[in-house]
Order: C-alpha cells, then sequence, then structure tokens
C-alpha cells in the first residue's frame, strides 16, 4: 500500500466550513478516494490514535481537540500518496506552511492545522486500519 495516505480533516476546518474546499484541494491535487466517513473521535480513540505522541507535551491538548468535534477521515490513493500529500497540506506549523497550502489557506494554529496527513507508508496502513474495514474500501 505505498501509494496510499491516511488524511482527517480536523475539527476546526470542519466547524469553520472547508470541508468542500479541502476535499476539492485533495482532488485537485489527483488523489483518489479509497474510503471516506464523516465521525467524532472519543477521547480513549483520540489518545489510541495518537499514542506514538503520548510522551509530548501536547499530547493532552491534542486529544482534547481531536475529540472536540466531527472530523472527515479518508484513505487517499495517489503515486507516492505520503510524500506528496505532505507537499499539498504543507507544514505542521501553518504559520510555515508553504503558500497554496491547504494549512496555510485553512489552518489557524499547530494545535488547530485543518488536516493530518500520515508521515510514513507503514503508519499510512496502520491509521488507516484504525478507521476502516476492507468492505468500506472502494
Ligand atoms: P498531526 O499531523 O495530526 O500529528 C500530531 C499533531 O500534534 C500535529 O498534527 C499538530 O496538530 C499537533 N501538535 C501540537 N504541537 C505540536 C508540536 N510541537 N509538534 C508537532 N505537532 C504538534
Amino acid at each position: 500500500t505505498t501509494n496510499r495516505t491516511f488524511t482527517m480533516i480536523k475539527p476546526d476546518a470542519v466547524a469553520n466550513g472547508h470541508i468542500g474546499a479541502i476535499l476539492n484541494d485533495i482532488i485537485n491535487g489527483g488523489f483518489k478516494i479509497i474510503a471516506m466517513k464523516y465521525t467524532q473521535l472519543s477521547k480513549e480513540k483520540a489518545g489510541e490514535f495518537y499514542a506514538v505522541h503520548k510522551e509530548r507535551g501536547f499530547y493532552g491538548e491534542l486529544v482534547d481537540f481531536m475529540s472536540s468535534g466531527p472530523i472527515v477521515a479518508a484513505i487517499l490513493e495517489k503515486d507516492n500518496a505520503v510524500e506528496d500529500f505532505r507537499k499539498l497540506i504543507g507544514a505542521t506549523n501553518p504559520a510555515e506552511a508553504a503558500e497554496g497550502t491547504i494549512r496555510q489557506k485553512y489552518a489557524k494554529s499547530i494545535d488547530a492545522n485543518a488536516v493530518h496527513g500520515s508521515d510514513s507508508d507503514e503508519n499510512a496502513k496502520i491509521e488507516g486500519d484504525f478507521f476502516f474495514a476492507a468492505d468500506e474500501r472502494f
């Protein structure tokens, strides 16, 4: 699955009305939607999803924020998906995100940074499997 990545449109971007614009950017960026759902993470599920950051100072805030409202989760397909998607979304801190990137356009802060994108092929598989069963992929 090296041609796939996983994304979430985070609670800030959903609340600010950016689902449509972000999906448009993703599709225009050449990504195909393999799976998608509109859902809300419990605190427990958000903590599990971000367990890799458990020891980081921002973990508590991250879990609170990511469970604070609905998100859109999706598996995306494209050649070189992980790297190309990270280019499309821009730097984690929107203040450092390049012009025209999703985070530069729609994000407000490093926590409320509009979208998540997997950082490796290995994590893309783990994260996609966290949200989607085999019969939810097309
Ligand atoms: P995301 O790609 O979803 O992965 C972890 C998230 O933690 C990250 O986006 C940011 O929204 C958030 N975060 C908050 N502070 C930091 C930080 N100092 N470094 C990295 N990520 C951070």
